[in-house]
């Protein structure tokens, strides 16, 4: 199994765990770190909406608590026609932890749909780096 197949299955297995009763619309994410491991979040909706989170916040989260802090690669999976590309905020979030040549691949249950850069997806984005001080 390649790494994109296994991170591909882990983004899909995690998909049907989703909490989102109120939607109705399940994502999975998955990450794969430097040294190998992967990491995977899926939805968690609330009865006061904006306390839901998206998939791509759980992995982020399952790989910090994991300790491991770099994205090498990351996949979102979702159905429908439209491809699910993650939400401004996950942009953001994935940012922290990745490259701007970070690959983000968007899969629906046919397989991979897109292929994407963290940076073609969040351009002159804002970082750690902005917060250095000389
Ligand atoms: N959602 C994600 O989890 N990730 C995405 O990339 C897009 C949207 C969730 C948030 C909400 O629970 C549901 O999908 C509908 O927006």
């Amino acid at each position: 199994m390649t790494s994109l197949d296994a991170l591909f299955e882990a983004a899909r297995d995690v998909q049907a765990r989703a909490y989102a009763p109120y939607s109705r619309f399940k994502v999975g994410a998955a990450i794969a770190t430097e040294s190998g491991r992967i990491f995977a979040g899926c939805n968690v909706e609330n009865a006061a909406y904006p306390v839901g989170t998206c998939a791509e916040a759980g992995a982020v989260a399952a790989m910090v608590a994991a300790g491991e802090s770099r994205i090498a690669a990351m996949l979102v999976f979702g159905e429908g026609d439209q491809l699910v590309t993650p939400c401004g905020a996950c942009r953001q979030r994935i940012r922290e932890f990745a490259e701007p040549q970070t690959p983000l691949h968007v899969a629906g249950p046919d397989g991979i749909r897109a292929d994407f850069t963290l940076e073609s997806l969040l351009p002159f984005s804002f970082g750690p780096d902005n917060l250095a001080r000389s």
